[in-house]
């Protein structure tokens, strides 16, 4: 099964998708922390992809596109992902819909996490980040149970570069799905609509519900 998780920045895509593929088994890749672990490394890739992100800004759909194709041709995605982030627009939406094509498949589910604009800014301005597995917090709503250290490995979180209230703004006006894309997936049957303005667990069991 091949998933789309849509939705705007904070909407909670990163903490669902880990949620998800607890239940489901369904691999979770998220093209933001694939530019993350790139810009940590220092790679080529990452160093173009930080000034973007640094100013809220997609990064190009040729490089974002190449990635990601790259990543699903690994053996691990043969069948099936949860997608986290991408695509952002129906350029990237089509790139993914060719390649799935090629190997017989396409996307089952797109599933559009609905949170209202003045929640999300809340939510961003509160996170935190395990530094080691990627966990995501919130200082009041999902905070871990030792301040400063991840529930899961005990690594350091942080709050990410790109949370700074002035590029947060600039994100949620730019970054939210644009309606040709969420249009993409409705006309190809495959879009469902689930309420992320709930408690975590509920909007899980909404979101699997909408996996059937
Ligand atoms: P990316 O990392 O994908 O950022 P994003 O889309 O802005 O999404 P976020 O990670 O900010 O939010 P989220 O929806 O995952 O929310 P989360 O679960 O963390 O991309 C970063 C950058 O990379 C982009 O700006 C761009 O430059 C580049 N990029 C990535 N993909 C790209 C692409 N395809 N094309 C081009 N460029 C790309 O939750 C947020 C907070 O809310 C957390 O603290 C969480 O604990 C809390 N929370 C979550 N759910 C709830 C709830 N129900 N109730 C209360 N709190 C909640």
């Amino acid at each position: 099964m091949f998933v789309v998780l849509l939705g705007p920045p904070g909407a909670g895509k990163g903490t669902q998708a880990r949620r998800l593929t607890g239940a489901t088994g369904l691999l979770h890749l998220s093209t933001g922390d694939m530019f993350r672990e790139n810009v940590r490394d220092g790679t080529e890739l990452g160093v173009l992809a930080k000034g973007y992100m640094d100013r809220g800004e997609l990064v190009p759909d040729e490089v974002t596109i190449a990635m990601l194709l790259e990543r699903i041709a690994r053996p691990d995605a043969a069948d099936g992902a949860m997608f986290d982030g991408f695509p952002r627009n129906v350029a990237q939406a089509q790139a993914l819909d060719e390649a799935l094509a090629g190997r017989g498949a396409a996307i089952d589910r797109a599933l559009l996490i609905a949170v209202s604009d003045g929640e999300l800014e809340g939510r961003l301005g509160g996170r935190w980040l395990c530094r080691a597995c990627g966990a995501v917090y919130h200082e009041r709503n999902d905070p871990p149970k030792e301040a400063g250290r991840c529930d899961q490995c005990a690594g350091e979180i942080y709050q990410r570069d790109d949370d700074r209230p002035e590029v947060v703004r600039t994100r949620i006006e730019r970054q939210k799905p644009p309606a040709a894309l969420i249009g993409h997936y409705r006309d190809a049957g495959a879009l469902r609509e689930v309420d992320g303005e709930r408690d975590l667990d509920a909007v899980t069991d909404g979101l699997l519900e909408a996996l059937d």
